[in-house]
């Protein structure tokens, strides 16, 4: 593993700041944050990494995943990133967030957005269901991350492996899988009773129109891409590297993928264009 030390700050300010963000996933599913990020802050340019050859990272030891993301992030920086957002709630789980300790430049992770969940009807218990990957359910992060925000509320997990590959794969708009897939996903729970749904893999978000036409009306579905993209503007304004190019600038996005065949290049430009679902 290579790890690319930037020693000082001062490497920071020499990146300038109208240097790209960089974002990276173990796949397809960080282009839903780089869509967000790209809406709230247009005149930020972005490269995206995605690690499509070696996903799904959820079903991976957690030491793997680890490595994997150190290499993302490496390369994202000797592409001269100004700041890394690791658009996988499994990475940052599996200890990507780690990279707080190694890089200089800002390092923004993800996890499953349940605190928003319990927080939507001023203080009452809340029914959620967190849907994410085996790797994030599992992790410690997450259980100290329910200790925390439980309270009175009830707090419930699903795995959903196959919601990665269908997305991988370009299946997205297959209805009848897609529908089976996620109905098959939701059975062990009364969605009834439920009060929000949280969609606790980047992958997910792009399910978004499907499960808000699945689940009763009173269902919330929350994801974690607005409050990541939120949190970044803070970080880049703190560290005082935001693009000062005028509004008026629409940044650039180039989309990257360790899957290098042209099927693999189509499917990230429809996603992050919106021409399948999302
Ligand atoms: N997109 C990733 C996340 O947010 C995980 C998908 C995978 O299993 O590779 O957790």
């Amino acid at each position: 593993m290579i790890i690319t030390v930037l020693h000082t700050t001062k490497g920071v300010v020499q990146l300038g700041s109208n240097a790209p963000i960089g974002v990276f996933d173990s796949g397809m599913g960080g282009i839903s944050v780089v869509r967000q990020i790209h809406k709230d802050m247009p005149n930020e340019d972005i490269i995206f990494f995605g690690d499509s050859a070696n996903a799904p990272y959820g079903t991976r030891p957690a030491s793997e995943v680890e490595e994997l993301s150190f290499s993302a992030a490496d390369h994202l920086i000797a592409k001269g990133a100004k700041a890394i957002v690791i658009a996988c709630n499994t990475a940052t789980s599996a200890g990507a967030g780690d990279m707080r300790h190694t890089y200089d430049i800002p390092v923004i992770g993800m996890e499953p957005a349940v605190k928003v969940a319990r927080d939507r009807s001023g203080g009452s218990p809340q029914n959620i269901l967190v849907l994410a990957t085996e790797l994030t359910l599992k992790g410690q992060k997450f259980a100290d991350l329910i200790a925390q925000v439980r309270g009175n509320s009830t707090i419930h997990t699903q795995p959903c492996p196959d919601l990665v590959t269908i997305v991988e794969s370009g299946q997205l708009n297959d209805r009848t899988r897609v529908q089976d897939a996620i109905s098959g996903y939701l059975a062990p729970f009364d969605v009834e009773a439920l009060d929000s749904i949280v969609l606790g893999c980047t992958h997910f978000v792009f399910y978004r129109s499907y499960f808000e036409e699945m689940l009763p009306g009173h269902v919330a579905v929350i994801d974690g891409n607005p409050g990541t993209s939120h949190h970044l503007g803070t970080v880049l304004r703190e560290f005082g590297i935001q693009s000062d190019r005028p509004e008026s600038y629409t940044g650039a996005v180039t989309l990257e993928n360790s899957r290098k065949d042209k099927v693999t290049g189509l499917l990230a430009e429809s996603l992050l264009h919106g021409d399948i679902l999302g």
